[in-house]
């Protein structure tokens, strides 16, 4: 239910549009003036204010300009008397959502339109929030492996074409997702996410198309779908693996043809947007199981991306910890948190399996562990990797050999003995390379 100011000069008028509204539950508000309507707006909240176009002083073009200007999230529909049609028309090029020809014959047509007008205004909603999401992380924080991805997404990104990113859990994909967009043309344009993971099939259906009055049971009101929301911007289909086949026809279709029906609808509508979309699965063995449709998968993944898990880049793994923490910082509000050499040789050593994501989780624990102060290691709750994946390309033997001795003699415990033992060298030739690597 919505919040909705009602505006006319005509106490009729005014009375009738509020009432039929009022018997749906919203709560109206009433304004004999465009005056009032500017002092009520600006200091209660209004989802979607319904105004006249005619009125002395303030008219409702006027109206709609100044709010549009203050409060641009706030809907308009227009009240217009017979032959007065160009003025309303005017207004809809200035934002208003729609218009109503005076005197009001129905209040069902009333309701109908004030319903989509305040889900138009949840949907924007939506979109900002998605859009606001703290400023864009960056990809590049120097490891090598990750420099061809970041290469190849600023390549991609300027074009249309579909970008498909693939990549462990928490590897960055979505970040990834949101780079593509802010430094495409349609940056100025929505970017609408949805996780076909987390929605049952009916309602990811409705979610992606949206649905029209009494579709189903439950649809109470005609709803328009994201798809359509995104319209001049970006859409991000995550976890597109999990999506089931009957869907992944309909989904074929809209990008293939830019058109859909909404669920329950006839009317084909055309959408112009940019396609990017991410799976953690291997879909060609998606394929073979008979859980993915091989059309679709030649539709996305025109250019896929594949994402490094942390383990092969760990040359990010300081400068990312620096920029989580600092986000930490924020949220705990504890200014003064920081690492200690020890903490951050834990990190550097891991195995993360969960990627940035575990990074990030990791570094919080330990922040509300450490009250604030300086993380060291006893609060570093993480597996430590394998030998294997401590290794990353383009290492020198040498690296690997004081990696390997480094390994040895923590495992012995500092055992100089022992440790030459388990490397299978002697002491003499472990004293030297200790003395060479210092
Ligand atoms: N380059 C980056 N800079 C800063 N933070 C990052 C970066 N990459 C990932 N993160 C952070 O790591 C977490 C996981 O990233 P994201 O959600 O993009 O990964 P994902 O691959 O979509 O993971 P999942 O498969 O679990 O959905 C987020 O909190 C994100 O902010
Ligand atoms: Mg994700």
């Amino acid at each position: 239910m919505g919040r909705i100011l009602v505006v006319d000069d005509e106490e009729g008028v005014r009375s009738f549009v509020a009432e039929s509204l009022q018997t749906e539950g919203h709560a109206v508000s009433q304004a004999a003036s465009g005056e009032e309507a500017l002092d009520m707006a600006r200091q209660g909240s209004f989802d979607l204010v319904i105004t006249d176009l005619r009125m002395p002083g303030i008219d409702g073009l006027e109206l709609l300009e100044t709010l549009r200007g203050e409060q641009p999230e706030v809907e308009f529909i227009i009240l217009t008397a017979h032959g007065n049609v160009a003025k309303a028309v005017e207004a809809m090029r200035n934002g208003a959502f729609d218009f109503v020809q005076k005197p009001v014959s129905s209040p069902g047509e009333l309701r109908l339109m004030a319903e989509r007008a305040l889900e138009r205004r949840t949907l924007k909603a939506i979109v900002e929030n998605s859009k606001r999401d703290h400023s864009q992380p960056k990809l590049d924080y120097g490891a090598p492996a990750m420099a061809p991805v970041v290469d190849a997404i600023r390549k991609v990104a300027v074009t249309e074409a579909t970008v498909l990113l693939v990549g462990e859990s928490g590897t960055g994909k979505e970040v990834a997702a949101r780079a593509v967009h802010e430094m495409s043309p349609r940056a100025a344009g929505p970017f609408v996410v949805v996780n076909c993971a987390t929605l049952s099939e009916n309602l990811l259906e409705s979610e992606l198309f949206g649905h029209e009055k009494g579709a189903f049971t439950g649809a109470s009101t005609r709803k328009r779908g994201r798809i359509e929301l995104a319209d001049g911007g970006s859409f991000f289909l995550d976890e597109i693996g999990e999506m089931k086949l009957e869907l992944q026809a309909k989904l074929l279709r809209v990008i293939q043809e830019r058109v859909f029906e909404r669920v329950g609808g006839t009317r084909s509508i055309e959408v112009d947007v940019r396609w990017i979309a991410a799976t953690n699965r291997d879909l060609r063995a998606r394929i073979g199981e008979g859980a993915f449709r091989e059309d679709l998968y030649h539709r996305i993944a025109v250019f896929p991306v594949a994402l490094p898990p942390l383990r092969e880049r760990r040359e990010d793994i300081a400068p990312l910890s620096e920029v989580l923490l600092s986000q930490i910082r924020l949220d705990l509000k504890r200014p003064n948190l920081a690492l200690s050499p020890s903490a951050s040789k834990l990190l550097q050593q891991a195995a993360w399996r969960g990627n940035v994501r575990e990074l990030r989780n990791v570094l919080e624990r330990a922040a509300i562990l450490s009250d604030g102060g300086t993380i060291d290691a006893a609060q570093i709750f993480v597996e430590p990797a394998s030998f294997s994946e401590t290794v990353s390309d383009g290492q020198t033997l040498q690296e690997l050999e004081r990696v390997a001795i480094e390994r040895a003699l923590e495992a012995t415990g500092g055992s100089r003995k022992e440790a030459a033992a388990r490397l299978g060298i002697g002491l003499r030739t472990l004293y030297d390379k200790l003395k060479r690597y210092d």
